[in-house]
C-alpha cells in the first residue's frame, strides 16, 4: 500500500519525505487555510519536494469552473492531480479532465455507490473518509472493504485512497481491505513508528552493550 501524507505543511512534508516512505501528498481547502499561503504556491513547493501524486482541490461547484480550475492547477506540475468533491457536477468534470489525461481524485466519498459512480466517470482515485464516518457512529473501515470488493469484482483500475485517517489501526485496516493508498496525517505517521516493546528492546540492548564494555 502506498503512503501519502495528508497535510499542506511544507516542513512536515519535508520531514516525512526524508524517512524514505512517502509516495504522495493530499491537501484540502481546510489544510491549505492553516498555512497562510495560497494553493498554487503550496502545491508548487510540494512538487519540488515529493516525487509522487499531489492532490489539489478546486473550489468551483459547477463542472465548467472545476475544469477551468483543474486545467490551471495541472499546469503547475505533471504530478498534480485534481481533487473534486463528490457531486453531479464533479462527475461531469471528472469525465472531461480524465479525457484530457489529467488525473482526478474524487473526494468526500461516504458510500460504495458514490465510489462506483466516480470510477465510472474516469476518476484515477476515490477518497473514502473513514474517520468522519466513525464520528457519526458508522464503521468507516467497512466502507473500504466494500469499495475494494466492488472494484476487484469488476477489474476497476481506480485507486482507493483511504482518507480521514485518525489512528494507526485505520491504516492497517485499510491495507487489509486492499486499499491502494492511505493518506495519513503527520501525527498518525509518528504514532505508527513507536511500540513500547521496541523502545524497551533498544534500551536493553544499549544497557547490555554498555555493561559488556565495563567487563
Ligand atoms: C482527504 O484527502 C482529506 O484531506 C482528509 O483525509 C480529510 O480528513 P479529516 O476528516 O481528518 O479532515
Amino acid at each position: 500500500m502506498k503512503i501519502f501524507i495528508d497535510t499542506a505543511n511544507i516542513e512536515r512534508i519535508k520531514e516525512i519525505n526524508d524517512w524514505g516512505i512517502l509516495d504522495g501528498v493530499t491537501t484540502n481547502p481546510s489544510l491549505i487555510a492553516k498555512e497562510g499561503k495560497d494553493l498554487k504556491t503550496i502545491v508548487t513547493e510540494i512538487s519540488q519536494i515529493v516525487d509522487g501524486p499531489i492532490s489539489a482541490e478546486v473550489m468551483s461547484m459547477d463542472a465548467e469552473g472545476m475544469v477551468a480550475e483543474g486545467l490551471e492547477l495541472a499546469k503547475i506540475h505533471p504530478n498534480i492531480n485534481i481533487k473534486l468533491p463528490m457531486c453531479i457536477e464533479s462527475l461531469k468534470a471528472t469525465k472531461i479532465l480524465s479525457s484530457k489525461g489529467i488525473k482526478v481524485n474524487v473526494t468526500l466519498i461516504f458510500s460504495a455507490q458514490q465510489a462506483l459512480l466516480a470510477a465510472k466517470a474516469g476518476a484515477a482515485f476515490v477518497s473514502p473518509f473513514v474517520g468522519r464516518l466513525d464520528d457519526i457512529g458508522i464503521d468507516g473501515t467497512a466502507l473500504l472493504s466494500e469499495i475494494s470488493t466492488i472494484f476487484n469484482n469488476y477489474g476497476i483500475q481506480t485507486e482507493i485512497i483511504a482518507a480521514s485517517i485518525r489512528n494507526p489501526i485505520h491504516v492497517s485496516t485499510a491495507a487489509l481491505a486492499g486499499c491502494d493508498i492511505a493518506t495519513i496525517p503527520y501525527d498518525v505517521l509518528k504514532m505508527m513508528i513507536s511500540h513500547p516493546k521496541t523502545t524497551e528492546g533498544i534500551n536493553k540492548f544499549i544497557a547490555d552493550y554498555e555493561k559488556s564494555k565495563k567487563n
